[in-house]
């Protein structure tokens, strides 16, 4: 896939479902009772693995279009599989389903592809194991195959070292089943999404400040979903829009919780023109329409509790530091190393060879806009983030930049290709 300098980019787009929440809806459908009805099911491979994960664990689940119909069995209907639970890229998966598998009444072992199987899982082994749990790494190395014998669980107050969600969210999954309360304090909040999911289905979660409390109640039960437009698939339009001369860009629909906004923070502090319209609310997720219009921009620091609300756009941010006048400074993000791919080393090598003046320090990146950017082979590592933030910085470069893998966007935005394309006329 190639891409040269745009012109402008004008024109709508609706953005795919969020992978977060849509993760979420099938796995409370799952173990809820009853029928769930999920509309704007993000149809990424992340999410189908998800699905593919459940139905083997005995869930029928219908895709019509992006409308998915879960047909829940409640907290303890799930059956043992026959066979490896196959989590393909998705670290969400991976880590939210061993909090429900866990306390199963049956053993499982999960596994995914290299990336997966190259990502940290003593985070959630060593809470869950706290818990009562038994995981094992079956390389002995911390990392996917996990083999997880379920059984009983009691609750615990878990302090994490990281800001994690996935590692907040599968400890409250095994909070559901567990005897007494379960409790997890993170150093900044991440995102909220299974704390308003979990209420939405009847759990009886609470929040007060960085700590999220589970307390036991009985089944949870199946409701309908409307999942909003993905902020992080948002972002490489948000940025083109900012980045590209001559750009008007509306999105439509886009999930805006605060715990995931951070992006618009930031490009507003770099003096982005990024107007909200059409505000609503449905099942606890706020969305808005963004209209995104080209902008001088200038450095800014990016550092602390904003990190977990921006971490997935940080790519994309970096990306765009570099048309920005001054100097950006991205700190606290060490989180970035165990992402699908190593993303602060991706980001630095990939932004260098395009010409920008880019630090890798040890947490984070020091980039001084500015410096003209030509055009390169990017090898995305087959990391869909990586492949999208080239393509958009594609367009603001001279000569002509090539993604290697251009195909993984699959993971989180099957489209994307398409909708960018058809903005950039
Ligand atoms: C996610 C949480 C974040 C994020 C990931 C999705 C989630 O990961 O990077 O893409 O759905 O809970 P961490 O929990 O590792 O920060």
């Amino acid at each position: 896939m190639k891409f040269t300098r745009s012109k402008g980019l004008r024109g709508e787009v609706c953005v795919p479902g969020d992978k977060s929440i849509s993760h979420r809806s099938v796995m409370l459908g799952s173990i809820a009772r009853g029928d769930t009805r999920i509309r704007h099911y993000l149809q990424g491979a992340d999410c189908l693995s998800t699905i593919s994960c459940f139905r083997k664990m005995g869930i029928s689940i219908r895709q019509e279009g992006d409308t998915v119909l879960v047909r829940g069995r409640g907290l303890k209907g799930l059956k043992a599989p026959d066979g490896v639970l196959d989590c393909g890229n998705s670290g969400t998966t991976t880590r939210l389903i061993s909090g429900i598998l866990a306390a199963q009444n049956f053993d499982a072992v999960l596994t995914g592809d290299d990336s997966i199987k190259r990502r940290p899982m003593n985070r959630i082994i060593v809470p869950l194991t706290l818990m009562g749990a038994h995981i094992r790494s079956l390389t002995g190395n911390g990392c996917a195959p996990l083999e997880i014998m379920g059984g009983p669980l009691q609750g615990i107050h878990y302090t994490s070292k990281v800001a994690s969600a996935q590692v907040k969210s599968a400890v409250l999954l095994a909070g559901l089943y567990a005897d007494g309360e379960t409790s997890v304090t993170e150093p900044y909040l991440s995102r909220n999404h299974s704390e308003i999911m979990l209420s939405h289905f009847g759990a009886h979660v609470s929040s007060e400040g960085t700590t999220a409390v589970i307390r036991p109640a009985g089944e949870l039960e199946g409701r309908d979903i409307q999942v909003p437009g993905d902020i992080s698939s948002a972002a490489y339009f948000i940025c083109a829009g900012l980045m590209v001369p001559n750009s008007e860009i509306l999105i439509r629909k886009v999930g805006v919780n605060p715990t995931r906004d951070g992006i618009l923070r930031v490009c507003r502090d770099m003096g982005g023109d990024i107007t909200l319209l059409n505000r609503q609310s449905g099942s606890g997720e706020p969305t808005a329409d963004l209209l995104v219009r080209s902008s001088c921009l200038h450095g800014t620091t990016i550092e602390g509790a904003v990190i977990p609300t921006l971490i997935d756009e940080l790519p994309m941010i970096a990306a765009m530091a570099c048309m920005a006048e001054g100097e950006t400074v991205i700190k606290d993000a060490a989180e970035l190393k165990v992402k699908e791919s190593n993303r602060l080393e991706v980001m630095v090598r990939c932004l260098t060879s395009m010409g920008a003046d880019v630090t890798e320090t040890e947490d984070g990146m020091i980039i001084r806009g500015g410096a003209p950017l030509c055009g390169a082979f990017i090898d995305s590592r087959l990391d869909h983030r990586i492949a999208m933030t080239f393509a958009v910085t594609g367009l603001c470069a001279d000569g002509e930049t090539e993604i290697g893998g251009a195909e993984c966007v699959n993971i989180s935005y099957p489209g994307f290709y398409r909708d960018l394309e058809n903005l950039n006329r």
